[in-house]
């Protein structure tokens, strides 16, 4: 798949802002700065759809564009920003919960961790949080361009473990900055998009 055409559709805070549930969303989930935003603008072909910040904590809203007028990628705010106060943490939480727990038409969440680091406890914990509402199985390690390719297996190992995937879950290193890895990954969204698809009109027979 490649897509020709993304807008940015509505930028929330609230359920009452959202779009009207009416197309399948595939949501990016991860720490803050870990390359989320990058990625949607890899994806789309666009150098600035998204905006992207070497300051972390630079998406504080829930993003939604509009693909191909076929399916919606959603850039949720990043945790683990070290600068945010208690009070703010505490509206992530809120907007992420009402988000990811009340959304009718959410197919998955992608969660993007960095190539370099083992995931972090707030990471394991979203991946726990992922798996109980049935959103997981889908890991984007970022940033690919900064490791070798002995320690990219490597901590490509580690990442699986500390998360605690399974074998069927899918794991697949992206470099926005060397734009490689992007095709397997919409290959996998399109697969969802298409599954989707086929339930629906399963439904309506
Ligand atoms: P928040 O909006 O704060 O949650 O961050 P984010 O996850 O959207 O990260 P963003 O895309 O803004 O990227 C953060 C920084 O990482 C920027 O300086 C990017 O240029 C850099 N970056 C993102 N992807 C890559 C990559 O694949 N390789 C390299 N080398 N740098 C990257
Ligand atoms: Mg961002």
């Amino acid at each position: 798949m490649k897509i020709n055409h993304a807008e940015l559709e509505a930028v929330a805070v609230r359920p009452a802002q959202y779009p009207a549930p009416d197309l399948p969303e595939i949501a990016f989930a991860g720490r803050s700065n870990v390359g989320k935003s990058s990625l949607l603008n890899l994806l789309t072909g666009r150098k600035s759809l998204a905006r992207v910040s070497g300051s972390p904590g630079k998406t504080r809203t829930i993003n939604f564009y509009r693909i191909e007028d076929a399916f919606r990628i959603v850039d949720l705010p990043g945790y683990g920003y070290a600068k945010v106060s208690r009070s703010e943490s505490e509206k992530w939480g809120k907007m992420m919960e009402s988000y990811l727990e009340k959304r009718p038409c959410l197919l998955k969440v992608i969660q993007l961790v960095d190539i370099r680091h083992k995931p972090t406890a707030q990471d394991v914990q979203m991946y726990e949080y992922l798996k109980y509402y049935d959103l997981d199985g889908i890991v984007v390690v970022t940033k690919a361009d900064k490791v070798s390719a002995n320690e990219r297996q490597k901590n490509i190992k580690l990442i699986r473990e500390t998360l605690g995937m399974s074998k069927e879950d899918i794991l697949l290193p992206i470099s926005s900055l060397k734009r490689t890895g992007q095709e397997a990954l919409l290959d996998v969204m399109e697969e969802l998009v298409e599954q989707y698809r086929t339930s629906l009109a399963q439904e309506e027979e």
